[in-house]
C-alpha cells in the first residue's frame, strides 16, 4: 500500500488546474447502459473510481475505448451479463448507479448490495422504493438485489430524505419508461445537472434539472451523444483550502467557481481572501491567500447549495489552524469523521460529540504517521501534514488514488514538499470504499 511523505511549513504558490468530477462521470458512464450506440465523454478524471466503473460496464459486456487520456468512449450495444458483481461493486458503492439503467434497458438487474462502508451505512432503500413505484419487482438474497420489469412506468416519486445516487439512478431509469415521471425532493447537486445535460443530449425529455422538482418524460429510446464533464468542485475546494492553510497564494484553475459558493463564503468568513478571477464554467479561475492568522468558524453541512459533506474533513483541517472554538455539525452522514482521531495525533485538538466536533484552534500541528480511512479523511490529512513541522508519513493513500487525479504531482507544482513511496499492492486496498 503506497504512502505519502510530506514536509510542512511551506506556503503554496502558483496554479493548480482541476480535473473532472468523479462524481459526475460516474453516472454520466452508466448513462451509457441506456443506448446501443457510442457514448464519449470528456473530461474524464484519471481516478481508481473511473477503472473500477469501467471494469464494470466491461464485465456486463460493455464496449470501452480508454486509448486517448481524460476520454472514453463506451457502446453497450449487448449486455450480455446485466449484473454488478460484489467483487467490484464492494471497491465502489456507486456501482449501485447502474441498478435503473439496467432495469430500463433489458428489463433486469442483478447488483450486488453494497454493504456499508468507513462512513455510514450508506443504504439504497429509497432507491428500490423507486424503482418500485415505477413497477418493478425487486427481491433481495445471497446478497444480491434483483429488480425486473416488463417495461417501467413513469410515476411521482417524492424523496423521504435527498439522496444525489438516488435521484441519478431514478432519473435513469425515468427516461425511457411509458409515461411521465415527477421527481420530488430531488437532489440539486451540480452532478445530477450534469447527468441530465447528457440525457438530454441522448434525447430524453427532462426539465427541472438542479431544482428539487425534476419532470421526465419517458421516450421509446435514446441515441449516443459527446459530453464534456463538469469541473470537480470538491477536489477545487480541497485545493482552495490547501492554499489557506499554508499562507500560500494560490489559483485554482479550470474549475466552476459557481459551484463553489457556500465553501468561497467559509473560506472569507475563516479570513482568507477569495477572488474570482474568471467564472467560466468549464475553464473558471479563483485566487486564494492565506493571510497567516484564521478565524474560528461554525460549519454545519447540508445538501447543495449549502455547505458539502463531501468538504467537511478538509475544511476541519483548517479550523484547527483557526483562532478560537469552531463547531462542525455533521448533518448528511453518521460516521464522517474519520479524520479527527489522526488529526488530534498531529495535535489539534477536537473534541466530538454525536454528529458535532468542536475544534480549538490555532494548535500547533507536527508531523506524524497517520492512517488514511475514507477519500475525504485522506484529503484533510494531507492538508494537516502540509501544515505541520517535520515529515509525515501517510498510509493506506490508495483511498486517495480512488478520487484525486495525481494529487502528489498537483502539490509538488505548486510547491509542496510531497513524495509517494510505492510498496507492493495489498489485497486490503480492494475493501470497503466510501
Ligand atoms: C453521493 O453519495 C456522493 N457519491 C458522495 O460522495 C456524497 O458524499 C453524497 O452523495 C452526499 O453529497 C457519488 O456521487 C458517487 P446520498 P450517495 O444518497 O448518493 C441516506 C465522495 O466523497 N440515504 O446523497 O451515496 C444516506 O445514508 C462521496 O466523493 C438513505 O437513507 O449519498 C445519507 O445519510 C462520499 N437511503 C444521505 O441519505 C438511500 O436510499 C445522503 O446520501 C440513499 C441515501
Amino acid at each position: 500500500m503506497d504512502k505519502f511523505l510530506i514536509t510542512g511549513g511551506i506556503p503554496l504558490h502558483g496554479t493548480i488546474r482541476i480535473s473532472g468530477a468523479k462524481n459526475s462521470a460516474l453516472p454520466c458512464m452508466a448513462a451509457a447502459i441506456l443506448t446501443e450506440d457510442e457514448i464519449v465523454l470528456e473530461n474524464i478524471p484519471q481516478v481508481k473510481d473511473i477503472d473500477t466503473e469501467r471494469r464494470l460496464l466491461a464485465s456486463m459486456g460493455a464496449e470501452i475505448d480508454l486509448s486517448e487520456p481524460h476520454l472514453t468512449r463506451i457502446r453497450c450495444a449487448t449486455l450480455t451479463d446485466p449484473v454488478a458483481r460484489y467483487e467490484i461493486v464492494k471497491t465502489m458503492r456507486a456501482s449501485s448507479l447502474v441498478l435503473g439503467p439496467l432495469v430500463a434497458r433489458t428489463g433486469l438487474a442483478r447488483v450486488a448490495m453494497p454493504g456499508g462502508c468507513a462512513i455510514g451505512g450508506r443504504p439504497i432503500d429509497l432507491h428500490l422504493k423507486g424503482l418500485e413505484k415505477m413497477g418493478a419487482t425487486i427481491t433481495q438474497a445471497h446478497g444480491y438485489i434483483e429488480a425486473r420489469a416488463e417495461r417501467l412506468k413513469g410515476a411521482h416519486l417524492v424523496f423521504d430524505k435527498i439522496t444525489v445516487t438516488g435521484t441519478e439512478d431514478l432519473l435513469m431509469a425515468a427516461v425511457l419508461a411509458e409515461g411521465e415521471t415527477l421527481m420530488e425532493n430531488a437532489a440539486r447537486e451540480p452532478e445530477v445537472a450534469d447527468l441530465v445535460a447528457l440525457l438530454v443530449r441522448m434525447g430524453a425529455k427532462i426539465e427541472g434539472a438542479g431544482t428539487s422538482t425534476i419532470r421526465v418524460e419517458g421516450v421509446e429510446s435514446l441515441h449516443g451523444a459527446r459530453h464534456r464533464i463538469i469541473p470537480d468542485r470538491i477536489e477545487a475546494g480541497t485545493f482552495l483550502v490547501a492554499g489557506a492553510i499554508t499562507g500560500g497564494d494560490l489559483i485554482v484553475a479550470d474549475c466552476a467557481p459557481a459551484h463553489l459558493g457556500a465553501v468561497i463564503a467559509r473560506l472569507e468568513e475563516a479570513g482568507a481572501k477569495v477572488e474570482i478571477l474568471s467564472a467560466d464554467p468549464v475553464h473558471g479561475e479563483i485566487r486564494i491567500r492565506g493571510n497567516g492568522s484564521l478565524r474560528a468558524t461554525d460549519i454545519s453541512t447540508e445538501e447543495y447549495p449549502g455547505f458539502p459533506t463531501d468538504m467537511q474533513a478538509q475544511y476541519m483541517a483548517l479550523l484547527t489552524q483557526a483562532e478560537g472554538a469552531s463547531q462542525v455539525q455533521e448533518n448528511i452522514f453518521e460516521n464522517r469523521f474519520m479524520h479527527v482521531q489522526e488529526l488530534v495525533r498531529m495535535g489539534a485538538n477536537i473534541r466530538v460529540e454525536g454528529r458535532t466536533a468542536t475544534v480549538h484552534g490555532a494548535a500547533r500541528l507536527s508531523a506524524a504517521s497517520v492512517m488514511c480511512s475514507d477519500l475525504r479523511a485522506s484529503a484533510s490529512l494531507v492538508l494537516g501534514a502540509l501544515v505541520a513541522s517535520g515529515q509525515s508519513v501517510l498510509d493506506r493513500v490508495y483511498h486517495m488514488d480512488r478520487g484525486y487525479e495525481r494529487i502528489e504531482e498537483k502539490l509538488r507544482g505548486v510547491g509542496a514538499k510531497i513524495e509517494r513511496v510505492r510498496t507492493a499492492p495489498d489485497p486490503a486496498e480492494e475493501s470497503f470504499s466510501d
